[in-house]
């Protein structure tokens, strides 16, 4: 029987569990698919690199265009990351009839539309199960279990690296600097851990998702971002004091066909089931008006859970090859994007501040609050023997950005607020 041949960029951490699985479960998935599946042949920048994983030295290849204009591979396995490079050699497999299994959410964030549009064209597959959370099939779910509903909410713990961070800082009170280089060394972290911390890891996650969900183009401009690197031990401390836990959360939301999508620290109550999502764990929430609330659970990164998702989406490439179905997915955003305004924009929030410790503070903030018509759930005053200010945690009811953005304005040009600390959205 005619072997599927396929051409691997790259055989870092995803790659190398990707022959991992593919080579170990090769009657599985000749039973799956009809057909035996054989890594052809692998791109690596340095062929001379000591790897945790042996193959054939004839495989490895230096040159991608070596596996690009090989007219026996039928499917390319992008999982080398970057954006320019894998961009033109994704398009140019595209051009040559190769259809494409790839784990590059920065990619599919910047230029899914492209790339999808190219593979329409050409009649060809591109799956990026992996793209997001790692091992848990979250975009098959969306494309296909949710095709008969609305999904009006979507959060998700998308990131590993963070979501490590925070476990680790909540939990066991680790430093953040110290807990980043476990998650890196652990595999989870990107090459450049900025884009974990900074929240842009998973802005990318969420564009891809967002776009999924609400059926309409989210461009990764549209994501407000911000990442964990002003999270403090003080804020997890509080939050915890107080029933909440930080997480960093994707949230999109539709309301009206209207829609917000955003990446930031948020304070989760205790008893929503993401406060209890921890270490390099992904979860993502999704609310749909039929079906109400579902969560999915699972490994976030790493190799192999990461590339479950990968050789799940060769498998379902390989039986549309044997089907000759190739290229009809079908999804294709068909609604306009309308974004929310600030004042369509509405959360609770956890604002902590640091205030003069004297007569009539406490009325003065709560007076500012009333202007903007913000409505507050519960105050706390908690003295600190070191700090000779006041520490004052609201908690607000639902308000508009809008409205808290000149909250927190007016307290700027208020003598007895000393510092806004802290501000979180609250979820749960
Ligand atoms: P990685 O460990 O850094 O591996 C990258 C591989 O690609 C390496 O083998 C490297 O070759 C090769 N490579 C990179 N640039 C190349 C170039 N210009 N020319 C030739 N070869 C090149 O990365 P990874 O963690 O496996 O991640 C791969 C992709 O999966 C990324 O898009 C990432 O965002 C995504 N992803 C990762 C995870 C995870 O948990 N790690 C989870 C989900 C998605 P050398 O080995 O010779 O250096
Ligand atoms: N750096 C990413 C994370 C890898 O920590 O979630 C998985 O996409």
């Amino acid at each position: 029987m005619k072997p599927i041949k396929v051409g691997l960029l790259g055989l870092g951490t995803v790659g190398t569990g990707v022959v991992r699985i593919v080579e170990g479960h090769q009657a599985d998935l000749l039973s799956q698919t009809g057909s035996p599946i054989e890594i052809a042949s692998i791109l690596v920048q340095d062929k001379s690199k000591n790897r945790n994983i042996s193959v054939s030295p004839d495989k490895l290849t230096e040159n991608p265009w070596d596996i690009v204009e090989n007219p026996e591979i039928d499917v390319v396995v992008e999982v080398m990351g970057g954006i320019e490079l894998s961009k033109e050699l994704m398009l140019a497999c595209l051009e040559k009839g190769k259809h494409i299994v790839t784990a590059n959410k920065d990619l599919m964030a910047l230029h899914g539309p492209e790339i999808l549009a190219k593979a329409a064209e050409k009649g060809c597959d591109v799956f990026y199960e992996a793209s997001v959370a790692g091992g848990i099939p979250i975009i098959r779910t969306l494309i296909e279990g949710f095709s008969s509903d609305r999904i009006t909410k979507i959060m998700g713990i998308v990131n590993g690296t963070t979501n490590y961070i925070l476990t680790k800082m909540s939990q066991e009170g680790a430093a953040y600097a110290d807990v980043l280089k476990e998650a890196q060394q652990l595999g989870y972290a990107e090459s450049d851990p900025t884009s974990d911390v900074e929240g842009f890891d998973a802005a990318r996650k969420m564009t891809i998702l967002g776009t999924l969900g609400f059926h309409a183009n989210v461009a990764l401009g549209d994501v407000e971002v911000k990442g964990i690197s002003n999270v403090t031990k003080e804020d997890i401390t509080y939050g915890k004091r107080l029933g909440y836990e930080v997480k960093l959360l994707g949230i999109a939301e539709r309301q009206d066909d209207h829609i917000s999508i955003s990446v930031q620290p948020t304070m989760v109550k205790k008893s929503h089931p993401l406060a209890s999502v921890n270490g390099v764990f992904n979860a993502v929430y999704v609310y749909g008006e039929a079906v109400g609330e579902t969560m999915f659970y699972g490994p976030g990164a790493g190799e192999m859970p990461t590339a479950t998702s990968v050789v799940a989406d060769l498998v379902a490439v390989v039986r549309n090859m044997n089907l000759g179905i190739n290229g009809r997915r079908g999804f294709k955003p068909y609604k306009e994007k309308k974004l929310k305004t600030d004042e369509q924009i509405a959360s609770k929030n956890f604002i902590l501040l640091h205030v003069a410790d004297k007569a009539g503070v406490l009325a003065q903030i709560t007076q500012v609050f009333a202007q903007y018509d913000v409505s507050l759930e519960s105050v706390l005053q908690h003295p600190n023997a070191s700090n000779p200010n006041a520490e004052i945690i609201i908690i607000t009811h639902d308000a508009s950005k809008a409205s808290i953005n000149k909250v927190l304005k007016q307290f700027e040009s208020l003598d007895v607020v000393h510092e806004i600390k802290s501000v979180y959205r609250v979820e749960g």
